[in-house]
């Protein structure tokens, strides 16, 4: 792989869309992997996001962040895994859960079907917490076949899991916006992301009676005693579309960052 990858990559590949491999032409993505190896994976989930959050905002968020960072780094963003580990929300509907044995199989199959083309650095987006633990389970297993099966990338074969709401300049925009409203689920930054994505969102946000604290997290029946309207302590009628386009940037600049330098891991 080239060290200095953004610099040697062709002008085609650096061209907006043009790092959206739903796309790309499989003949387009065979040149791209002679230059790099790298792609980007969106996950997200399809969950409750309080009374006035939309159920995608996760599968949204990791999406436009992606999309940005392939825009400003052009690796090759993958379709979005917009169903993720949401069993805990099972009690709000809307919400489209994969248990965690079945996003372990699902993330496992799409690693797979990657390395056995020759890509050797994924790089997740993440933007739901449930999805964690599942998806560092799947990385540890997807090795094992890619090792086992003695694909050519073996030896280079690697994962990173970046957490956009964890990101260190992220996290802390958001608590400089937001304090201790910020809470755990429905936040006021994700929720601002969906708004400047979708102003149409907008018209749902209204104010909301203080939320229930944050606390355990346990199986759907507990969380909505809980958590009876969904939140987290969160307020997320403090969530403005201006804060969504600051939080993206934030995002889009850490994880290039995260990215440029994973790519260039020996
Ligand atoms: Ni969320």
């Amino acid at each position: 792989m080239n060290l200095d990858f953004s610099s040697t990559l062709s002008e085609p590949f650096r061209n907006a869309d043009s790092t959206r491999l739903d796309l790309m032409t499989w003949t387009e993505v065979d040149e791209y992997l002679k230059e790099c190896q790298g792609i980007i994976l969106p996950i997200g989930s399809t969950e409750q996001h309080g009374p006035t959050g939309a159920i995608g905002t996760d599968a949204l968020t990791a999406e436009a962040i992606a999309r940005e960072v392939g825009r400003r780094t052009g690796v090759i963003v993958a379709p979005t895994q917009a169903f993720g580990m949401a069993e805990h929300h099972l009690g709000f509907p809307g919400t489209m859960s994969l248990k965690p044995s079945t996003l372990l199989a699902v993330l496992h199959d799409l690693l797979l079907s990657l390395a056995s083309n020759g890509f050797e650095r994924i790089f997740v987006i993440n933007g739901h917490g449930g999805n964690i633990a599942t998806a560092k389970a799947a990385f540890m297993q997807a090795h094992s076949t890619v090792q086992s099966r003695k694909l050519q990338v073996a030896s280079r074969f690697q994962f990173r899991l970046a957490n956009w709401f964890m990101h260190p300049t992220v996290f802390s925009l958001a608590k400089e916006l937001y304090g201790d409203n910020e809470g755990q689920h429905a936040t006021p930054s994700e929720i601002a992301l969906t708004l400047h994505l979708e102003p149409s969102l907008q018209k749902k946000q209204r104010p909301l009676s203080a939320p229930s604290p944050s606390g355990p997290i346990n199986g759907p029946e507990d969380f909505r005693n809980r958590y009876p309207d969904g939140r987290m302590g969160s307020d997320p009628y403090l969530a403005k579309s201006e804060h969504g386009e600051m939080l993206l940037n934030q995002a889009a600049i850490g994880l290039s960052k995260e990215l440029l330098d994973f790519l260039q891991l020996p």
